[in-house]
Protein backbone atom coordinates (compact mmCIF):
# COMPACT_ATOMS: atom_id res chain seq x y z
CA UNK A 1 0.00 0.00 0.00
CA UNK A 2 0.80 3.66 -0.64
CA UNK A 3 2.69 5.24 2.06
CA UNK A 4 0.65 7.90 2.36
CA UNK A 5 -2.80 6.41 2.42
CA UNK A 6 -1.57 3.68 4.62
CA UNK A 7 -0.97 6.81 7.14
CA UNK A 8 -4.13 8.06 6.53
CA UNK A 9 -5.83 4.91 7.10
CA UNK A 10 -4.33 5.11 10.58
CA UNK A 11 -5.64 8.43 11.47
CA UNK A 12 -1.99 10.16 11.15
CA UNK A 13 -4.51 12.67 9.24
CA UNK A 14 -5.89 13.65 5.93
CA UNK A 15 -3.84 12.91 3.11
CA UNK A 16 -2.31 16.72 3.36
CA UNK A 17 -1.66 16.46 6.84
CA UNK A 18 0.43 13.05 6.26
CA UNK A 19 2.42 14.38 3.42
CA UNK A 20 3.35 17.34 5.45
CA UNK A 21 4.51 14.72 7.97
CA UNK A 22 6.41 13.41 5.42
CA UNK A 23 7.91 16.26 3.64
CA UNK A 24 9.09 17.36 7.37
CA UNK A 25 11.07 14.16 7.55
CA UNK A 26 9.34 12.67 10.58
CA UNK A 27 8.82 9.00 9.01
CA UNK A 28 11.12 6.32 8.38
CA UNK A 29 10.43 3.25 6.82
CA UNK A 30 13.55 0.65 8.32
CA UNK A 31 15.48 3.34 10.02
CA UNK A 32 15.49 5.62 6.86
CA UNK A 33 14.20 8.76 6.75
CA UNK A 34 11.42 8.96 3.54
CA UNK A 35 10.96 11.73 1.26
CA UNK A 36 8.29 9.81 -0.75
CA UNK A 37 4.89 9.65 -0.25
CA UNK A 38 3.94 7.11 -2.81
CA UNK A 39 6.57 4.24 -1.53
CA UNK A 40 4.96 0.66 -1.70
CA UNK A 41 5.19 -0.20 2.04
CA UNK A 42 4.02 -3.13 3.73
CA UNK A 43 3.33 -2.47 7.61
CA UNK A 44 3.19 -6.56 8.74
CA UNK A 45 7.17 -6.28 6.82
CA UNK A 46 8.75 -3.30 7.60
CA UNK A 47 9.39 -0.88 10.18
CA UNK A 48 7.69 2.19 9.69
CA UNK A 49 7.97 4.99 12.51
CA UNK A 50 6.15 8.48 12.75
CA UNK A 51 7.92 10.91 14.75
CA UNK A 52 9.94 8.11 16.36
CA UNK A 53 7.02 6.01 17.30
CA UNK A 54 6.22 2.51 15.42
CA UNK A 55 3.14 2.39 14.07
CA UNK A 56 2.43 -1.74 14.07
CA UNK A 57 0.05 -1.16 17.06
CA UNK A 58 -2.11 0.78 14.73
CA UNK A 59 -1.86 -2.13 11.97
CA UNK A 60 -4.68 -4.29 13.18
CA UNK A 61 -8.16 -3.63 11.79
CA UNK A 62 -11.14 -2.94 12.88
CA UNK A 63 -14.08 -3.12 11.46
CA UNK A 64 -17.91 -2.33 12.22
CA UNK A 65 -20.27 -4.52 9.74
CA UNK A 66 -23.54 -3.89 9.27
CA UNK A 67 -24.58 -7.97 8.72
CA UNK A 68 -27.11 -9.21 6.73
CA UNK A 69 -29.58 -12.44 7.12
CA UNK A 70 -28.29 -15.08 5.17
CA UNK A 71 -24.42 -14.76 6.24
CA UNK A 72 -22.84 -17.33 8.74
CA UNK A 73 -20.66 -15.31 11.65
CA UNK A 74 -17.71 -17.24 10.45
CA UNK A 75 -14.57 -17.47 8.71
CA UNK A 76 -15.27 -20.07 6.20
CA UNK A 77 -18.34 -22.17 5.52
CA UNK A 78 -17.93 -25.51 2.96
CA UNK A 79 -21.61 -23.94 1.37
CA UNK A 80 -22.84 -21.08 3.00
CA UNK A 81 -21.29 -17.22 2.07
CA UNK A 82 -19.71 -15.99 5.32
CA UNK A 83 -19.35 -11.96 6.98
CA UNK A 84 -15.57 -12.69 5.90
CA UNK A 85 -17.00 -12.83 2.26
CA UNK A 86 -18.73 -9.38 2.74
CA UNK A 87 -15.43 -7.44 3.33
CA UNK A 88 -13.97 -6.37 0.21
CA UNK A 89 -10.98 -8.51 -0.21
CA UNK A 90 -7.93 -5.73 -0.12
CA UNK A 91 -9.19 -5.48 3.15
CA UNK A 92 -9.14 -8.58 4.57
CA UNK A 93 -5.84 -9.59 6.64
CA UNK A 94 -4.79 -13.11 7.43
CA UNK A 95 -6.73 -14.15 11.10
CA UNK A 96 -9.50 -11.28 10.09
CA UNK A 97 -12.28 -13.01 12.46
CA UNK A 98 -15.87 -11.74 13.95
CA UNK A 99 -15.69 -11.04 17.19
CA UNK A 100 -18.59 -13.00 18.92
CA UNK A 101 -21.50 -14.71 16.75
CA UNK A 102 -24.66 -13.32 15.08
CA UNK A 103 -27.02 -16.31 14.20
CA UNK A 104 -27.77 -16.60 10.30
CA UNK A 105 -30.98 -15.32 10.14
CA UNK A 106 -29.64 -12.38 12.73
CA UNK A 107 -28.83 -9.04 11.22
CA UNK A 108 -26.94 -5.68 12.89
CA UNK A 109 -23.65 -5.15 14.64
CA UNK A 110 -20.49 -7.43 14.15
CA UNK A 111 -17.36 -5.93 14.72
CA UNK A 112 -14.41 -8.05 12.86
CA UNK A 113 -10.35 -7.81 13.97
CA UNK A 114 -7.64 -9.58 12.77
CA UNK A 115 -6.35 -9.07 16.67
CA UNK A 116 -6.35 -12.16 18.11
CA UNK A 117 -6.58 -10.55 21.87
CA UNK A 118 -9.18 -8.57 21.42
CA UNK A 119 -11.86 -11.22 20.75
CA UNK A 120 -10.87 -12.65 24.05
CA UNK A 121 -10.85 -9.68 25.88
CA UNK A 122 -14.55 -8.44 24.64
CA UNK A 123 -16.41 -12.03 25.11
CA UNK A 124 -14.90 -13.48 27.91
CA UNK A 125 -17.83 -14.82 30.22
CA UNK A 126 -16.69 -13.12 32.92
CA UNK A 127 -16.50 -9.26 31.23
CA UNK A 128 -20.32 -8.87 31.17
CA UNK A 129 -20.69 -6.66 28.02
CA UNK A 130 -23.65 -5.03 27.55
CA UNK A 131 -25.48 -5.91 24.07
CA UNK A 132 -28.75 -4.26 23.16
CA UNK A 133 -30.86 -6.20 20.10
CA UNK A 134 -33.80 -4.84 18.65
CA UNK A 135 -37.07 -7.88 18.57
CA UNK A 136 -39.83 -8.33 17.34
CA UNK A 137 -41.96 -11.28 18.71
CA UNK A 138 -44.62 -13.10 17.67
CA UNK A 139 -47.58 -12.62 20.07
CA UNK A 140 -47.82 -9.99 23.25
CA UNK A 141 -44.68 -9.54 25.37
CA UNK A 142 -46.86 -8.99 28.76
CA UNK A 143 -46.24 -7.06 31.79
CA UNK A 144 -45.74 -10.83 33.62
CA UNK A 145 -43.29 -11.32 31.01
CA UNK A 146 -40.94 -7.88 31.28
CA UNK A 147 -40.58 -9.09 35.23
CA UNK A 148 -39.15 -12.40 34.13
CA UNK A 149 -36.82 -10.68 31.85
CA UNK A 150 -35.70 -8.33 34.55
CA UNK A 151 -35.53 -10.63 37.41
CA UNK A 152 -34.05 -13.26 34.96
CA UNK A 153 -35.29 -15.73 32.85
CA UNK A 154 -35.12 -19.69 33.03
CA UNK A 155 -34.20 -21.27 30.11
CA UNK A 156 -35.72 -24.64 29.11
CA UNK A 157 -33.26 -27.31 30.93
CA UNK A 158 -33.34 -24.57 34.21
CA UNK A 159 -30.20 -22.76 33.24
CA UNK A 160 -30.80 -19.25 34.71
CA UNK A 161 -29.67 -16.06 32.76
CA UNK A 162 -29.09 -12.90 34.38
CA UNK A 163 -31.02 -10.06 34.76
CA UNK A 164 -32.31 -8.15 31.23
CA UNK A 165 -33.41 -4.73 30.18
CA UNK A 166 -36.48 -5.09 28.30
CA UNK A 167 -38.39 -1.73 26.65
CA UNK A 168 -41.27 -2.47 25.16
CA UNK A 169 -41.61 -0.39 22.04
CA UNK A 170 -45.17 -1.72 20.79
CA UNK A 171 -47.22 -4.53 22.10
CA UNK A 172 -50.29 -6.17 20.34
CA UNK A 173 -51.90 -9.84 20.47
CA UNK A 174 -49.76 -11.05 17.17
CA UNK A 175 -47.02 -8.86 17.63
CA UNK A 176 -44.69 -6.92 19.95
CA UNK A 177 -41.68 -5.13 19.03
CA UNK A 178 -38.82 -4.42 22.18
CA UNK A 179 -35.59 -3.11 22.90
CA UNK A 180 -33.53 -5.83 24.52
CA UNK A 181 -30.16 -5.87 26.70
CA UNK A 182 -28.40 -8.59 27.61
CA UNK A 183 -24.83 -9.42 29.57
CA UNK A 184 -24.26 -13.01 28.49
CA UNK A 185 -24.10 -14.57 25.13
CA UNK A 186 -25.53 -17.41 25.33
CA UNK A 187 -25.92 -19.97 22.20
CA UNK A 188 -29.42 -18.47 20.59
CA UNK A 189 -29.73 -16.70 23.99
CA UNK A 190 -32.07 -13.96 22.73
CA UNK A 191 -33.99 -16.76 21.09
CA UNK A 192 -34.26 -18.82 24.03
CA UNK A 193 -35.07 -16.58 26.62
CA UNK A 194 -38.22 -15.28 24.07
CA UNK A 195 -39.46 -19.06 23.92
CA UNK A 196 -38.90 -19.76 27.69
CA UNK A 197 -42.30 -16.99 27.56
CA UNK A 198 -44.19 -18.72 25.34
CA UNK A 199 -43.20 -17.00 22.28
CA UNK A 200 -40.95 -16.89 19.20
CA UNK A 201 -38.40 -14.10 17.75
CA UNK A 202 -39.49 -12.96 14.46
CA UNK A 203 -36.93 -10.88 13.81
CA UNK A 204 -33.66 -9.62 15.53
CA UNK A 205 -31.02 -6.94 14.98
CA UNK A 206 -28.34 -6.20 17.35
CA UNK A 207 -27.89 -2.18 17.39
CA UNK A 208 -24.93 -2.16 19.98
CA UNK A 209 -22.13 -4.38 22.04
CA UNK A 210 -20.50 -3.09 24.46
CA UNK A 211 -19.00 0.65 24.12
CA UNK A 212 -19.96 0.10 20.37
CA UNK A 213 -23.04 1.41 18.75
CA UNK A 214 -24.47 0.36 15.35
CA UNK A 215 -23.64 2.95 12.52
CA UNK A 216 -27.39 3.73 11.06
CA UNK A 217 -25.60 5.05 7.99
CA UNK A 218 -23.88 1.48 6.89
CA UNK A 219 -26.01 0.12 5.01
CA UNK A 220 -27.15 -3.87 5.79
CA UNK A 221 -24.13 -5.77 3.94
CA UNK A 222 -21.53 -3.15 4.55
CA UNK A 223 -18.55 -2.53 6.63
CA UNK A 224 -16.42 0.25 7.54
CA UNK A 225 -13.33 0.91 9.97
CA UNK A 226 -13.70 1.89 13.30
CA UNK A 227 -13.23 5.29 13.79
CA UNK A 228 -10.52 7.10 16.26
CA UNK A 229 -13.41 7.84 18.48
CA UNK A 230 -15.20 4.09 18.43
CA UNK A 231 -11.07 2.26 19.31
CA UNK A 232 -10.77 4.81 21.75
CA UNK A 233 -14.69 3.57 23.19
CA UNK A 234 -12.81 0.55 23.49
CA UNK A 235 -9.83 0.98 25.12
CA UNK A 236 -11.52 3.01 28.20
CA UNK A 237 -13.93 0.25 28.42
CA UNK A 238 -10.49 -2.49 29.12
CA UNK A 239 -9.78 -3.62 26.12
CA UNK A 240 -6.46 -3.12 24.65
CA UNK A 241 -6.54 -2.46 20.47
N1 LIG B 1 -29.37 -14.19 20.55
C1 LIG B 1 -29.87 -15.00 19.60
O1 LIG B 1 -30.77 -15.80 19.85
N2 LIG B 1 -29.35 -14.92 18.38
C2 LIG B 1 -28.39 -14.04 18.02
O2 LIG B 1 -27.97 -14.00 16.86
C3 LIG B 1 -27.87 -13.19 19.02
C4 LIG B 1 -28.38 -13.29 20.28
Amino acid sequence: MRLDKLLEELQFGSRKTVKRLIRGKQVTVDGIVTLNESQNVDAQLQMIKVKGQLISHKTHVYYMLNKPKGVVSAVSDASKKTVIDLIAPQDRRPGLYPVGRLDGDTEGLLLLTDNGQLGYQLIRPNKEVAKCYEVKVNGLVSAEDCAKFKDGIVLQGGIQCKPAKITVLAATETESHVFLTIQEGKFHQVKRMVQACGKKVTDLERLSMGPLTLDRKLEIGTFRRLTKEELEKLTIFGVEV
